[in-house]
């Protein structure tokens, strides 16, 4: 089971930013990333649908034999972690609960800014585990669904993505938060317009770092890194249009995908 591949699920590009965070970390590891791209984006669907949704996704990584399944999709997750951990018998990890580690690693009072998609933003995950850990601080959670298609088609950093960001963005300031925390595989692609339009003195936490780190530590937890001494491989699938999804990728990566498969 070691040699087995790590599987990586988003509703298409985003979470390319976690897969890169997460081989850097682990260069032996292989990996399968699975992007739904037929069904993106899920962040302005119901939770009932996402949830659907993300079911088939985790299966059919499960169905490429993985080791271990993260859920690099912040809507995903929100809507069907609980799902997911209860129909799989591998362990799963969760970007969201690896924000929350984040921001009380961090924290330990004061309010948090939450920027999400709406979908998120509603099914209140974030705040119910955020109390559970620590009650002293509080998130406010902001939906800004115009971020994903600025991203989406490749404006962020056109002066349209600044304007829009400003117009979401203003209702922060009147709560005076200590961190901003990116709970969308999308907005580390915003990271400069976000932090120009906040300003220097506050942080923003990509829970992508959490994220591959806690993947390290259950796969050491339950035996299950892979000895290998050479580069792990990495391949990628999609439900609809593998040439967009490669084109697009670099920006998401970092470096070009050579190839795409449609699942
Ligand atoms: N991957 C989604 C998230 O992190 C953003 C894109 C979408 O709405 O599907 O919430």
């Amino acid at each position: 089971m070691q040699t087995d591949p790590i599987g990586i699920f988003d509703s298409g590009l985003g979470g390319l930013t976690v897969l890169r965070v997460l081989r850097e970390l682990l260069p032996h590891e292989n990996c399968i990333y699975f992007g739904d791209t037929a069904h993106l984006p899920y962040g302005n669907k119901s939770p009932e649908t996402i949830l659907r949704y993300s079911l088939e996704s985790a299966h059919f990584l499960i169905q490429q034999q993985i080791k271990l399944l993260v859920i690099a999709c912040h809507s995903a997750c929100s809507a069907a972690l609980e799902s997911i951990r209860k129909d799989l018998d591998i362990p799963v990890i969760g970007i969201v609960e690896q924000g929350i580690d984040e921001i009380t690693r961090r924290y330990s009072d004061g309010t948090i800014a939450l920027l999400a998609t709406r979908a998120t933003v509603h099914s209140g995950l974030y705040e119910r585990l955020l109390e559970q850990r620590n009650p002293a601080l509080k998130l406010f959670s902001l939906a800004c669904p115009l971020f994903v298609p600025l991203v989406e088609e490749g404006y962020e950093a056109h002066p349209i993505s600044t304007q829009i960001i400003r117009e979401h963005l203003q209702l922060l300031k009147p709560k005076a938060p200590k961190a901003a925390l990116l709970g969308c595989t999308h907005f580390p692609l915003l990271r400069p317009l976000i932090q120009q339009e906040l300003g220097p003195d506050i942080p923003l936490i990509d829970p992508a770092s959490a994220c591959a780190a806690q993947t390290k530590t259950t796969l050491i937890a339950h035996d299950l890194l892979n000895p290998q001494t050479s580069p792990g491989t990495t391949q990628f699938f999609v439900s609809s249009d593998p040439e967009k999804f490669r084109l697009h990728s670099k920006t998401f990566l970092g470096h070009p995908i050579e190839h795409v498969n449609e699942a």
